[in-house]
């Protein structure tokens, strides 16, 4: 059986994040790994705060904080907000760790040793008011093209032009408002990505049967427009520095000018993707520390590097935006580390243990609010912190997994996620659980009755239930997470209807051996369904679990089918939970869009 290992896109250090970050990495990635889990494979699931580069630098500032106490403090918050939301991590790293400054620095090292790594002299804004280099986008000015005053270096927000620094009449810093700024040049170190576009098509394309076509048409859309070499440094103070002095020589005998690199820090994509591996050491160290022993190297070089972990299926979860960085940026750092280049130009396999590329990649579209975009300046839309204050954390994961970005953009409205909620969860989910158990509590003692055989409806329910088990299985194992919510919704529906055709009610009056089958086939659906909701509400889930006796977490039930509705033994003392979901009402919807922002404004900023 494989091993599953799980990453969802770092979430930016800076701020609380939204639904839609909710919604395109880390909840979809919490279903699958709960899931896998539940069916008892080996399951790992890592994510981490990305929080390096400038905006970083700038937030913490901005806060009176220097960047390390800053990002301690946003951290524990991202985390504990996780948690709150159920999201299982095995490990929350931090791309700040020591073991990502060791890893990141170990793999630039080798890449230059290899010769994949190119030094270059580049043209860069210095602010000397700011006493610092500026990345385009912290420098504006007017465009060239529309006159617009408050263009950024980077693009022209107001004619979308793509634009250089230099291009910006009267420019000035972003952060000081300060015109005192000149070019300077400054050294850096470039990843020769150019060189792995053949061996990245032939990769990408060998994909194609198996990541979604989102995927790989934005994969292949970057190798078609050509494959640029990218910058991996930064004149910036945090982040991993760059520490080139024991760096050996690359094959054609140069060492790195160690002097000329000091005070650079890695670009902040070049080390966050390394932290999916360098979480993944964090989490050795704090199990080898909370254990009292010393950590061992091998213990996660087991998830990532072959030929120990060629029983692992790497799955990845990420916005569409960051697809080219998982198929392409990430890939050339991996496969170049087990690569060396040659002063004649050929590609040799170094000695190293190759590390393990993702598997399967899964990208999403992007959830926005009322048509717009989710807005931290705006406080437009829904923040992880003020979902929990309105509702627990099962209603907005019912949501966001039933309206999954997957096959297009989404959008949230608060009427369109009060009538699912109302109608799945309170209606059909709810409503079952809390008829059957009410009803055995007031005439079966509130035990799982025994007698009777099953008849024609419950053979048919055994059936039906059975289908629907194994198109929810399937649709998890294939991560469609939109199609998952639908087929366990039509498990709960076939739940109620079986509850309304037996009418145990009606039974107990005239032929009572027949209600204790219905009442005990009632008792066995609702021990299934806490079994698998548990990924998509693991909060509820566990409720129910309790409230028929039932360990949590479950085991994902077997798919042969036999037993699926005949595990309770008699006679098991059952309770109904307190009530599982309160429906929404309107006045708390119209409360809402007053505080949140409504359709008025997103027709505004759409
Ligand atoms: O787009 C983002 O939110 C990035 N912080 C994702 C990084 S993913 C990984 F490579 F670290
Ligand atoms: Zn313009």
């Amino acid at each position: 059986m494989s091993r599953i290992l799980i990453t969802s896109a770092l979430p930016y250090i800076n701020g609380i994040k939204h639904l839609g970050t909710l919604a395109g990495s880390m909840l979809p990635a919490d279903v699958y790994a709960r899931f896998q889990r539940s069916r008892g494979r080996e399951t790992l699931y890592i994510c981490a705060t990305d929080e390096h580069g400038t905006p970083t630098e700038l937030a913490a500032a901005e806060k009176g904080q220097d960047p390390a106490t800053f990002c301690a403090e946003q951290h524990r918050i991202q985390h504990d907000l996780g948690r709150a939301f159920g999201l299982s991590w095995d490990h929350f790293g931090r791309s700040s760790s020591p073991q990502n400054h060791r890893l990141t620095q170990r793999f630039a090292q080798t890449l230059w040793e290899a010769g994949f790594i190119e030094e270059r002299v580049t043209q860069q804004v210095y602010s000397n008011a700011d006493r610092r280099f500026l990345p385009d986008r912290y420098v504006i000015g007017t465009c060239p093209h529309c006159g617009y005053d408050a263009a950024r270096g980077d693009q022209c927000e107001n004619c979308t032009r793509v634009l250089d620094p230099a291009d910006l009449l009267k420019p000035r810093s972003a952060v000081s408002g300060s015109e005192d700024i000149e070019i300077r040049g400054s050294k850096h170190l470039f990843l020769r990505q150019s060189l792995f576009a053949g061996k990245l098509r032939t990769w990408i394309e060998g994909k194609r049967a198996q990541w979604p076509h989102l995927v790989t048409s934005i994969a292949l859309k970057w190798l078609d427009e050509g494959l640029q070499d990218r910058g991996i440094t930064r004149d910036l103070e945090w982040g991993v520095p760059v520490n080139a002095m024991d760096w050996g020589p690359n094959p054609e005998g140069q060492l790195p000018d160690a002097a000329g690199l000091a005070g650079k820090v890695f670009y902040v994509w070049f080390d966050a993707p390394i932290e999916y591996i360098a979480a993944t050491w964090e989490w050795v160290t704090s199990r080898a520390k909370e254990a009292g022993r010393d950590p061992d190297d091998a213990e996660w070089e087991r998830w990532w590097r072959l030929p120990q972990a060629s029983d692992v299926t790497y799955v990845e979860f990420m916005g569409k935006d960051n697809v080219p960085f998982h198929t392409v940026g990430f890939p050339c750092t991996l496969i170049g580390v087990n690569e060396r280049l040659e002063a004649d130009g050929a590609w040799r396999p170094s000695e190293n243990a190759p590390w393990k590329l993702v598997d399967q990649l899964k990208g999403f579209n992007w959830l926005d609010y009322y048509g717009g975009k989710f807005s931290t300046s705006q406080q437009r839309g829904v923040f992880m912190d003020h979902a929990l204050e309105l509702l627990p954390a099962d209603y907005w994961r019912w949501w966001i997994t039933a309206n999954t970005p997957e096959t297009s953009d989404a959008t949230f409205t608060w009427e369109q996620f009060r009538d699912q909620v109302n109608a799945d969860l309170a209606d059909v989910l709810g409503n079952f659980v809390n008829r059957i158990l009410k009803f055995t509590e007031s005439r079966f003692d509130g035990a799982v009755p025994d007698g009777g055989s099953p008849g024609p409806l419950e053979e048919k329910l055994e059936a039906d239930v059975l289908a629907k088990l194994r198109e929810l299985t399937g649709h998890i194992e294939d991560r469609e997470f939109r199609k998952s919510a639908t087929a366990l919704r039509q498990l709960w529906v076939l739940g109620n209807q079986y509850l309304t055709e037996a009418a145990p009610w009606t039974a107990m009056k005239t032929d009572p051996v027949r209600a204790a089958v219905a009442v005990r086939y009632g008792l066995n659906l609702v021990a299934l369904f806490a079994k698998v909701s548990e990924p998509f509400i693991p909060f509820t889930a566990e409720k129910i679990a309790l409230a028929v006796g039932e360990g949590f977490p479950g085991r994902w039930p077997d798919l042969d089918g036999l037993h699926l509705l005949r595990t309770l033994e008699p006679g098991r003392k059952v309770a109904a939970p307190e009530v599982l979901f309160r429906k929404i009402e309107e006045t708390q919807v119209a409360d809402w869009r007053e505080r949140f922002g409504g359709p008025e404004q997103g027709a505004e900023s759409a």
